[in-house]
């Protein structure tokens, strides 16, 4: 039986030609700055998000929790969307390494200008967390591959600004939210100071995230790094994969944006299927399960007997995610199991 894996992004596995480059790569040990495939790839990414430097690390998580505990003192309040990465699927890394609380506001992963302004805690009153940072979440995961209106963005990130607030962008699918926006990634980065991106999701690489920011802050996330854990030593096998995605997998995402929106339409004709179309705005398809359907891990175990895997994201919240490793016919096969399975 062919699997169809739609679990995540992140399931792929490198190409043959990522392969080569990995095995090619000229590598170094990073620790002393010699890893030339580290350094290309964090200049690369330094000018595509337009900032001053740039600094590989493993993961997302760790990029997330370095951005934290570089823009904020524990005990610190953060404002985030609803569902944010950070706060949801980090285990409490946000509170265990960086010290800070969560305050999440607007709904579905986007918020306004007002919602910010408005959960922003009292400056000078020592009753209060101080709310030291703004995060915003582009593509947002929980959200359904949403991408963060740019207006709205600049708005939040203008009255951060003004009031001392730093601000961080989660841009794990920050590739996505490009093509799907047609602005460049120095665009939507540059109201932030901090910016987070990943090689192991859309870009198909084995792993490996990247902050970029100011000199300073870079040279801050470094040594976070280091007291994670996180520094590595040839990590241009990684970097090389990386590079190897940004240059040939970035804009074929708009083909993984166009089968998430063919597998969407298809399950929005199913009663047993509630969502909002305009949702689907990248390689990400969450739904809920009507009442009277299956709960969402009875449609993803019946869904696993017929080889098409799924996340069940909640009670009756299903998440479903396109990327390199599934083809147009693949997503549409498994649109047709799903509905069959759904009735
Ligand atoms: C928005 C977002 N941020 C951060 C991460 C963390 O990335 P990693 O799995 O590399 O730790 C993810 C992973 O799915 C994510 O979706």
């Amino acid at each position: 039986m062919t699997v169809i894996d739609l679990r995540s992004d992140t399931v792929t596995r490198p190409t043959a030609a990522m392969r080569a480059a990995i095995a090619a790569a000229a590598v170094g040990d990073e620790q002393y700055g010699e890893d030339p495939s580290t350094n290309e790839l964090q200049a690369r990414c330094a000018e595509l998000l337009g900032k001053e430097a740039a600094l590989w690390l493993p993961s997302g998580t760790m990029a997330n929790q370095v951005a934290l505990r570089v823009l904020c003192r524990p005990g610190d309040e953060v404002i985030t969307g609803r569902e944010a990465h950070a706060g949801w699927h980090e285990t409490g890394g946000a509170a265990a390494n960086a010290g800070v609380q969560i305050v999440e506001v607007g709904s579905g992963g986007v918020y306004t200008c007002e919602d910010f302004v408005a959960a922003i805690k009292p400056a000078g009153l020592p009753v209060f967390p101080p709310t030291t940072l703004v995060q915003i979440e582009n593509t947002h995961n929980r959200g359904g591959g949403l991408v963060f209106d740019q207006a709205e963005v600049e708005r939040i990130c203008a009255a951060a600004r003004e009031r001392g607030i730093a601000r961080f962008l989660d841009g794990a699918r920050l590739w996505n939210a490009a093509v799907a926006s047609g602005r460049s990634e120095a665009e939507l980065a540059a109201p932030f100071d901090l910016v987070a991106v990943a090689f192991s999701k859309g870009l198909g690489a084995p792993g490996g995230s990247l902050l970029a920011g100011s000199k300073a802050l870079i040279a801050l996330a470094n040594r976070h790094r280091r007291m994670l854990g996180g520094a590595m030593r040839q990590t241009g096998l990684y970097a090389a994969a990386a590079l190897h995605g940004i240059d040939h997998h970035r804009t074929r995402l708009a083909e993984d944006h166009a089968n998430a929106r063919a597998l969407a339409e298809a399950l929005a004709g199913s009663a047993a299927v509630q969502i909002d179309l305009a949702t689907v705005q990248t390689n990400i398809v969450v739904f809920r399960l009507s009442p009277g359907a299956p709960d969402a891990a009875t449609l993803v175990a019946r869904a696993r007997e017929r080889g098409v895997l799924l996340n069940a994201f909640a009670a009756r919240t299903v998440r479903a995610v396109t990327h390199l490793d599934v083809s147009a016919a693949e997503v549409a096969a498994a649109g047709a199991v799903l509905r069959e399975l759904l009735g």
